[in-house]
């Protein structure tokens, strides 16, 4: 709708702040313009229309930050914006591959990284997440998520100007780069919350702040517990000024209340300074959270959505060429909200974790069965075109099993024992399981738990390293078959999330087959929490072992490094809603073609430790008629023998066949 009064107040805007909208600054004027009505309702809609109440409008003060970012915005970063617009949704490409990690427990600290991005383009990394970095009170940080400075390095990684070199060095080498805006909560170090614990009223409004436990009784009621080993309940007391105050993560993490748009507006500027610092991804770090409102889980509330429209409308108009994450890490049928629903279809947050795929990925690895997976695709497969996926095996965090009871059911399978045996089974107490993980945050009330471990500890090379899965013959070492094995694992796993569609993120570690680390258990800012067993702390010796023919670390690196080098050779896997999922007849095998440029691909992923057989008529089934099978990853063609007659997968093999 045309709004004249709307329109003359940005013109006018844009003219008193200098912007030349008749010439460079055009584009940016139209991008206002056009997207003005709606950033208007979205705003209002949550904060109401305060114009002519107050001289100070809002609104209008948020018009005049999204151009004053954009004039603050550098040259090479609106170059680069411009470049991406031309691509449109850039992000879904298959030239992307990512890693997540700590740079002080990968490089040492920000200066060391730029000598570590060989390593990285070496195995086709081209995408870092770097865990955050922001100050974060040392033994009450939760890995950096527990900020007490949103734009101050901590000084254990370096400086302000040195992750600005790095960002530098990353782009001119054709990287990308993500960071965290901790978006709900803030380290009960932080300057607000210290005002707030002062008696500043002002403050304690950047917080849900109570004098007694009457609303926090009655939200702890129906909010679920995030920590409730470490931290149970939702709410903490604040001896310095006598109030309860919310904390839904860790005790020193105080969420940020939302309904005062002071907050919305502080937030929207720090996430603009990492815009305006040239970060490419951002991740909104748990975005479920971010409204609370009696009587409800106090998660995926419409209004969180609301305001999640609303950044991306604002990030869109200011800093184009900035994606949003959103690390929603919720069921399916609510992960899917996220990338936005009705008018906002592609509009919200431009990509989320693939949570409920890669639970399943390990769910299919533990019982051998992929129906469960198949079952929960009719809904993945909803995800908007122009939306991606992260693809992952492994992350910093646990592995939840949120998905649906419904998909369990629908395999056939009682939800409640098979919960029960996939913790037994990667929690190592399962009779014979070969994985060494942990349970992470156990519910006593309710008995839920999420899984924590390595991925090479819980695909079993922890274990097989020790010989504890030898059988009795005299294989100990790198070449026991029990380290085939969970190599195999390990690459299959990786497999079916680089060629799903989507970022692959792989965590750093993984890719030379790091297996739990226990010394978090002696410092006492870790100890309570068993995911820094999966943090590793990365040995550069160890990583050299990739350079040594048949070590465990050069089968894992080179088979990773080939899985990247596939993936971005073959435009199929870019994802373009190109994928269809197959019912292979058989229960242990996923599959899925991906779809492009006229080829079809098959990939097919043997979770069982059996071989399994597939009829050829697999190939047929869609309307093709193939007389050849190419498999991408092992270079070898087959002929497709008659329908009655089998193509056979060795135990945990998979395969990428191209139809000829
Ligand atoms: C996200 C992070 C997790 C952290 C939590 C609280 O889920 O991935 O590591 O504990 O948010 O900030």
């Amino acid at each position: 709708m045309f709004q004249y009064e709307l329109h003359q107040k940005i013109k006018t805007l844009c003219l008193t702040h200098l912007l030349d909208i008749a010439g460079p600054d055009h584009a940016f004027y139209l991008r206002m313009i056009a997207n003005a009505n709606t950033l208007q309702e979205l705003y209002y809609s949550i904060y109401g229309n305060t114009n002519g109440q107050s001289i100070e409008n809002p609104f209008d003060n948020l018009l005049a930050l999204l151009i004053e970012t954009y004039k603050q915005r550098k040259p090479a970063f609106k170059k680069r914006d411009a470049l991406k617009e031309e691509q449109g949704a850039w992000f879904t490409s298959n030239q992307i591959t990512g890693m997540s990690l700590y740079v002080d427990r990968f490089a040492g600290n920000l200066k060391n990284m730029p000598e570590r991005l060989p390593y990285l383009q070496e195995l086709g990394v081209n995408f870092l997440h770097l865990m955050p970095l922001f100050e974060s009170p040392e033994g009450e940080s939760d890995g950096g998520y527990a900020v007490s400075d949103f734009r101050k390095i901590d000084e254990r990684f370096g400086t302000l100007n040195e992750f600005k070199s790095l960002q530098e060095k990353m782009q001119a080498a054709g990287m990308y780069l993500m960071i965290d805006i901790v978006l709900n909560h803030t380290s009960h170090h932080h300057e607000w919350a210290k005002k707030a614990k002062a008696g500043d009223k002002k403050y304690q409004d950047f917080f849900y702040m109570f004098d007694n436990r009457e609303i926090p009784d009655q939200l702890d009621a129906t909010m679920p517990e995030i920590f409730p080993e470490s931290s149970p309940g939702s709410f903490s007391f604040v001896p310095e000024c006598n109030k309860w105050v919310m904390t839904v993560f860790h005790h020193y993490q105080w969420d940020l209340n939302y309904t005062n748009p002071a907050v919305f507006s502080a937030m929207l500027e720090n996430i603009f300074f990492y815009a305006n610092l040239g970060v490419d991804i951002l991740r909104i770090d748990a975005p479920a959270f971010i409204w609370k409102q009696l009587g409800t889980t106090c998660q995926n509330l419409p209004q969180a959505h609301t305001l999640l429209r609303l950044i991306k409308h604002c990030v869109h108009i200011a800093t184009p060429g900035m994606a949003l994450l959103g690390e929603a890490i919720v069921a399916p049928k609510e992960i899917m909200k996220y990338f936005g629903t009705d008018a906002f279809v592609a509009k919200e947050c431009d990509i989320a974790y693939n949570a409920t795929q890669m639970a399943l990925q390990w769910d299919a690895l533990a019982t051998g069965d992929t129906r469960v997976m198949l079952a929960a695709q009719h809904e993945l497969l909803q995800k908007p075109l122009g939306t991606t996926w992260i693809t992952y095996t492994r992350c910093h965090d646990d592995i939840g099993l949120g998905y649906d009871d419904s998909m369990i059911a629908a395999a056939g399978f009682n939800a409640y024992e098979h919960r029960k045996f996939l913790k037994e089974y990667y929690s190592g107490s399962y009779p014979g399981s070969p994985a060494s993980g942990a349970l992470f945050s156990v519910n006593p009330k309710t008995q839920d738990a999420r899984i924590s471990g390595s991925l090479a500890s819980l695909c079993g090379l922890e274990k097989a390293l020790a010989g504890d899965l030898n059988s009795g013959l005299s294989d100990a070492g790198s070449n026991n078959p029990a380290v085939q094995t969970a190599i195999s694992k390990i690459i299959l796993m990786q497999a079916q999330s680089l060629l799903l569609g989507g970022i692959p993120m792989l965590f750093y570690g993984d890719e030379v087959g790091y297996t739990n680390d226990y010394s978090y258990l002696v410092d006492p800012g870790k100890s309570y929490d068993n995911r820094w067993m999966h943090r590793p702390v990365i040995r550069w010796e160890k990583n050299d072992l990739r350079k040594v023919a048949g070590s465990v670390e050069q089968r894992i690196f080179s088979a990773t490094q080939q899985l990247i080098r596939l993936r971005k050779s073959i435009a199929a896997f870019s994802d373009q809603k190109n994928i269809t999922w197959l019912t292979p007849h058989n229960i242990h095998v996923a599959g899925f073609i991906r779809h492009g440029e006229g080829k079809h691909y098959y990939c097919l992923f043997n979770f069982n430790s059996k071989a399994a057989y597939i009829t050829w008529y697999l190939f047929k089934e869609q309307g093709f008629a193939p007389t050849e099978v190419h498999d991408h990853w092992t270079g070898k063609k087959q002929k497709v023998g008659p329908d009655h007659e089998y193509l056979v997968m060795e135990p945990y093999q998979f395969a990428i066949f191209e139809l000829m």
